[in-house]
C-alpha cells in the first residue's frame, strides 16, 4: 500500500535530476523554481528531521548543509543508490510513509513531491502517526502538487492533454493527488495547526505545526 509506484522511481532515478533542471518539457512547469521550493521546506526545519521520499537526495543536502540531522525513509533501492552517491555519509533506510523504523527525539518533518503516493485515507493514517511522533510545536513541511478544488484538478488535466503532454496527464490521473480542503481537514483532524503557501503553478507548500 502506497508503493505502487516504485518501478516506475526505478526506472526514472537516472534520469530524474535532469527532469527536475527542466529538460522534460511536459513537467517542466511541475518543477517551475524547484530549488526555492526545497529551500523553502529546508529553512522550515532544525535539529533532527526525519524525511520521506528523498529521491536522488537534493533535499537532503540542503537539510544535512543548514545542520540538520536527517533520517531519510525511501522505498527505491534505485533512488537510495543515487541519493548515496550523491552524499556519503547519511542515514537512509528503505521504507515508506507508512513503514519505517521507530525514531526518537524528531524535530521535524519533510517531504517533497511524494505524498500524493498515498491514498486519502493513507494520508491520514500517516499523519496520525507523525502527530504521535511529533513533540508539541513539532513541525512537518511538505511540499507537493494539490489543487485548490477538483474543478482547478479536472481543468489541469485537460489542459495537460491540450498540450500533448500525456505523461503527465497519466500521473495527474492515476496518482493520489488531492485538494487544500481534504489536506486541510486531514492535517486538523490529526492535530496540526497548517497553512498552505502556493509554490508555483503545481505544487503547495504545507507548513504544520503540532499543536
Ligand atoms: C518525485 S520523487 C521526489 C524526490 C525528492 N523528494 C525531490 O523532491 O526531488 C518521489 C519520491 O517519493 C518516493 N516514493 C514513492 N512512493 C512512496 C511512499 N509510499 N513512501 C515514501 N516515498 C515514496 C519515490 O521513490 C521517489 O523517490
Amino acid at each position: 500500500m502506497g508503493t505502487e509506484f516504485i518501478d516506475l522511481f526505478n526506472e526514472w532515478s537516472d534520469s530524474y535530476d535532469r527532469t527536475v533542471q527542466g529538460k522534460d518539457r511536459e513537467y517542466r512547469e511541475v518543477f517551475h523554481d524547484y530549488d526555492r521550493i526545497l529551500n523553502e521546506v529546508s529553512r522550515r526545519v532544525k535539529g533532527t528531521v526525519l524525511e520521506f521520499g528523498p529521491g536522488t537526495g537534493n533535499l537532503t543536502l540542503k537539510l544535512l548543509e543548514s545542520g540538520c540531522q536527517v533520517k531519510a525513509i525511501e522505498p527505491s533501492v534505485k533512488m537510495i543508490e543515487k541519493a548515496k552517491e550523491k552524499i556519503s555519509d547519511f542515514e537512509i533506510y528503505q521504507g515508506d510513509f507508512l513503514h519505517f523504523p521507530e525514531v526518537n527525539s524528531v524535530n521535524g518533518i519533510v517531504s517533497t513531491y511524494a505524498f500524493h503516493h498515498l491514498t486519502d485515507q493513507e494520508k491520514e493514517k500517516a499523519l496520525r502517526r507523525y502527530g504521535n511522533i511529533l513533540p508539541s510545536g513539532g513541525k512537518l513541511v511538505f511540499a507537493d502538487t494539490a489543487f485548490v478544488s477538483d474543478d482547478h484538478k479536472t481543468y489541469m488535466i485537460q489542459r495537460a492533454e491540450e498540450n500533448q503532454y500525456h505523461n503527465l496527464a497519466r500521473d495527474l490521473k492515476t496518482e493520489y493527488y488531492t485538494t487544500l480542503p481534504v489536506l486541510e481537514k486531514l492535517f486538523r483532524n490529526c492535530g496540526f495547526h497548517i497553512f498552505f503557501q502556493q509554490l508555483n503553478k503545481y505544487v503547495w507548500l504545507m507548513d504544520a505545526t503540532k499543536k
